[in-house]
């Protein structure tokens, strides 16, 4: 979604921080207000950073042609900010309060996953369309036309695809004097660590820090977990008030977000989320295990959300093999993500699934949820 800003925002990033706190909005924090001073440095850079305010040439076909284009980075071109820290630290409310205070005509906000995503669909759209053309550099031209200030929230990699464009892309995106801010969970040296093909993917990190100065969050408390501390996470049972409670969680965890249905692309298909938002996502029991899903779609799951919330799981017999297998496929992937689980069930873990065909590997996915219910637990950092 690209943002379109038509009035100049009216207020600046310590003053939309220090109102949240006077407000009783947000605790103050010192390691917050740290970072929200370096992003207000930064707001101040950028008030009305509009570098190649030209019009584009005529679409991207018309930038590759035109060959006496020459970008150049203005002087005052600023480094960008990459906050890392565990979650609910205040990442990505301290960059959106950035982002809408940003007085920069061309901005956006966007969820990596969704960037690199449509990055993929132009890219591969271009290729088929123009053979030999160099795509990834007129993609660059493109992005950059429409935003100055990119704000990557949740900024990841996930496979050698994205390794593969991301230097070359960010290369041309700097290039074209675009500043990016992100947030993320894993320090620029972790990235794709001890995934196939690393070593190839060491520039771009090198890059990466080059034009972006890394803000650690590390206050180490969990403001997420805490708007939910002391709320059950398994209900029985699945009636009516165990979906209301499921309903206050999500708005909980979501700071109210409307809910949207999303979809993850797994093999090459598409796996769709009923229901979603920052990082949450919410199914019915029947979606999720009654459907001819496998290790692959729970395994996207368990790394794209930190949250998953299952409504009406049923006592399963004998006959449910099917669900019972994939239930216990699907609390492996969450597990080993460490994927905060809430539920709404007929019974308690231990007597879910009694008897019947592997009712007896059934017990590690009891011992499972019954850690999963506890504080400790909690505490741990999602697997992505
Ligand atoms: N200082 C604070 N006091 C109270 N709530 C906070 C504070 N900082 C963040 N929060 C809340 O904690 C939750 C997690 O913040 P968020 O920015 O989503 O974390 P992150 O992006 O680091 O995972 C949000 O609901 C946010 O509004
Ligand atoms: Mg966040």
């Amino acid at each position: 979604m690209l943002v379109h800003v038509t009035e100049r925002p009216q207020t600046d990033v310590m003053s939309a921080y220090r109102a949240r706190i006077d407000e009783g909005v947000i605790q103050p924090d010192p390691v917050q207000r740290r970072a929200a001073e370096r992003l207000h440095e930064l707001w101040g850079r950028l008030r009305g950073y509009d570098p190649h305010p030209k019009a584009p040439p005529n679409g991207w076909l018309g930038r590759l042609l035109n060959k006496k284009r020459v970008d150049e980075v203005p002087e005052d071109y600023p480094s960008g900010l990459y906050l890392v820290g565990d979650v609910g630290r205040g990442k990505s409310m301290l960059m959106d309060m950035f982002f809408d205070a940003a007085d920069v005509p061309r901005k956006r906000r966007v969820h990596f996953d969704e960037f690199m995503q449509e990055a993929h669909a132009t890219l591969h759209r271009m290729r088929t369309d123009h053979p030999g053309t160099d795509a990834l550099t007129a993609l660059a031209g493109m992005i950059a036309d429409q935003s100055a200030l990119l704000c990557f929230d949740e900024f990841q990699v996930h496979d050698i695809g994205d390794a593969m464009i991301l230097a070359r892309l960010f290369e041309a995106l700097f290039s074209r004097a675009v500043v990016i801010v992100a947030t993320s969970n894993t320090l620029p040296d972790d990235l794709y660590r001890d995934k196939p093909g690393y070593e190839s993917f060491a520039p771009f990190i090198a890059l990466l820090k080059r034009h972006l100065d890394v803000l650690v969050l590390d206050g180490g408390r969990d403001y997420r977990r805490e708007r939910v501390r002391g709320v059950r996470n398994w209900y029985v049972p699945a009636n009516g008030m165990a979906e209301r409670a499921l309903d206050d969680v999500f708005a909980r965890l979501t700071d109210g977000a409307t809910p949207q249905p999303e979809s993850l692309t797994v093999f090459g298909r598409k796996l769709p989320v009923p229901c979603a938002a920052n990082g949450v996502a919410r199914f019915d029991f029947a979606a999720l295990c009654a459907q001819n899903l496998g290790s692959g779609d729970y395994l996207a799951l368990a790394t794209h959300y930190e949250t998953v919330l299952i409504d009406a799981i049923p006592a399963l017999s004998p006959d449910n093999f099917d669900e019972a297998r994939r239930f216990i496929t699907l609390i492996d992937a969450l597990y080993e993500h460490r994927v905060k689980l809430y539920a709404s069930a007929a019974a308690e873990p231990a007597a879910l699934y009694t008897a019947g065909e592997g009712a007896s590997i059934f017990e590690r996915t009891v011992s499972r949820l019954e850690e999963m219910r506890s504080e400790a637990y909690f505490a741990l950092s999602h697997l992505t």
